[in-house]
């Protein structure tokens, strides 16, 4: 099945739930995936395993100076909700909790987690529904670079971790280092304001993505900045400079969008123009595939300094011949509150309730737009 075929088809899924659990065209796609991974040789997949000596060494040394750090002081440094898409998240756990019945078990991640607010705020939620079942265990796990004190607790139905020092790009690893086995079993990630500090966020992207619960599990963040392999921060801002309205895109949001449709799974788009180009997603890995994306290391580009971004580089990929970005031919305007993508997706968070207020008086809506090959 061809990539477009699979973006026509998450586009135009019409199914009223995020999380068809057991659909027969679900099964499918997951057996088309197999068999495409059993044909495909993994070579051409981006593998964090071999990163570049290059990328690995910067790796580290970003790491080592965050790690130093006992505390967390970011402008942004954890809030009890992040409401990307304006979406509610705990009340989103507790949805998924609610149609999960024959699930015990659930595991929630938060990715850059601050001073731990999130994921301390999700257990207190948790602990106060009285309509939840008895016998459920939430485990709530936060990450970060700094240093401090880790911390695991039990707190009512809630598993608490925290865990400093992590070095977020190697999580398969870092989880192992701790005994905890997470790969298929995450029903949220969350992530905001991180990913874009990450050497390879790509990389990263990846391994997330392959610990999320096939079929229903959530990834939820704001995006992230990455070059082809010709880019140079220059001739990125020579484009920019020549963005004059919002019928062109910006490269970041192109690669984005590309990176989501060549995952082959339902997403849903947010355009968040505040800080440029780091527009907000959500979405539902749709079987047990792992995450496979034709593309390779290239290096490391510096002098970025008009992103915020920590490691003070953007690393280059072989992104592949195609591009993808939302139709933007007809009269456009970028809203905030606007959801572009997958609308079984958009219509299971409506359904559920979990859109928190207006969006600066707007109601968060799904605008039908197709997401097309450049
Ligand atoms: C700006 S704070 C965001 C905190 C919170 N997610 C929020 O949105 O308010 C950035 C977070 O990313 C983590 N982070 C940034 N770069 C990192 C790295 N190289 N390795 C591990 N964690 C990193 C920090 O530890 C911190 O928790």
């Amino acid at each position: 099945m061809s990539i477009e075929t699979y973006v026509k088809s998450n586009l135009v899924a019409a199914t009223a739930n995020a999380a068809p659990s057991s659909s027969a065209a679900s099964s499918r796609l997951a057996e088309d995936l197999k068999e495409k991974a059993a044909t495909v040789d993994s070579s051409h997949f981006l593998d964090w395993r071999k990163r570049p000596q290059e990328i690995e060494d910067k790796i580290e040394r970003v790491f080592r100076t965050i790690s130093q750090k006992s505390d967390s002081k970011w402008l942004y440094n954890g809030a009890s909700e992040y409401l990307m898409l304006e979406i509610r998240e705990h009340s989103l756990i507790k949805a998924k909790i609610k149609q999960s019945t024959n699930q015990k078990d659930f595991y929630v991640l938060d990715i850059g987690a601050g001073a731990f607010q999130w994921g301390r705020s999700l257990a207190e939620f948790i602990n106060k529904q009285d309509d939840l079942p008895k016998d459920i265990t939430v485990s709530v796990i936060g990450i970060r670079g700094e240093g401090g004190l880790e911390r695991q607790e039990n707190a009512g139905k809630c598993r608490i971790y925290e865990f400093t020092a992590f070095k977020v790009e190697n999580l398969f690893t870092e989880f192992k280092k701790r005994g905890l086995y997470l790969e298929n079993k995450l029903d949220l990630v969350i992530s905001r304001w991180s990913f874009r500090h990450l050497v390879d966020p790509l990389g990263t992207f990846i391994q997330t993505y392959n610990l999320l619960r096939p079929e229903t599990g959530l990834l939820l963040m704001d995006g992230f900045c990455f070059f082809d392999k010709d880019d140079t921060w220059k001739t990125y801002l020579d484009y920019v400079r020549k963005i004059n309205d919002d019928s062109v895109s910006d490269p970041f949001v192109v690669y984005l969008i590309t990176l989501l449709v060549k995952t082959k799974a339902p997403f849903l788009l947010q355009p968040w123009t505040s800080s440029g180009s780091l527009w907000r997603f959500i979405l539902r890995k749709p079987n047990d595939a792992p995450c496979q994306l034709e593309m390779s290391y290239k290096g490391l580009e510096y002098g970025c300094q008009d992103i915020q971004i920590e490691s003070e580089c953007i690393t280059k990929f072989d992104i592949g011949k195609e591009r993808y970005d939302i139709n933007r031919e007809e009269s456009w305007t970028i809203r905030t509150a606007d959801l572009y993508g997958d609308e079984s997706l958009y219509n299971w968070l409506r359904k559920n309730e979990l859109f928190a207020n207006d969006f600066y008086g707007k109601k968060m809506k799904w605008v039908k737009r197709e997401i097309q090959k450049l």
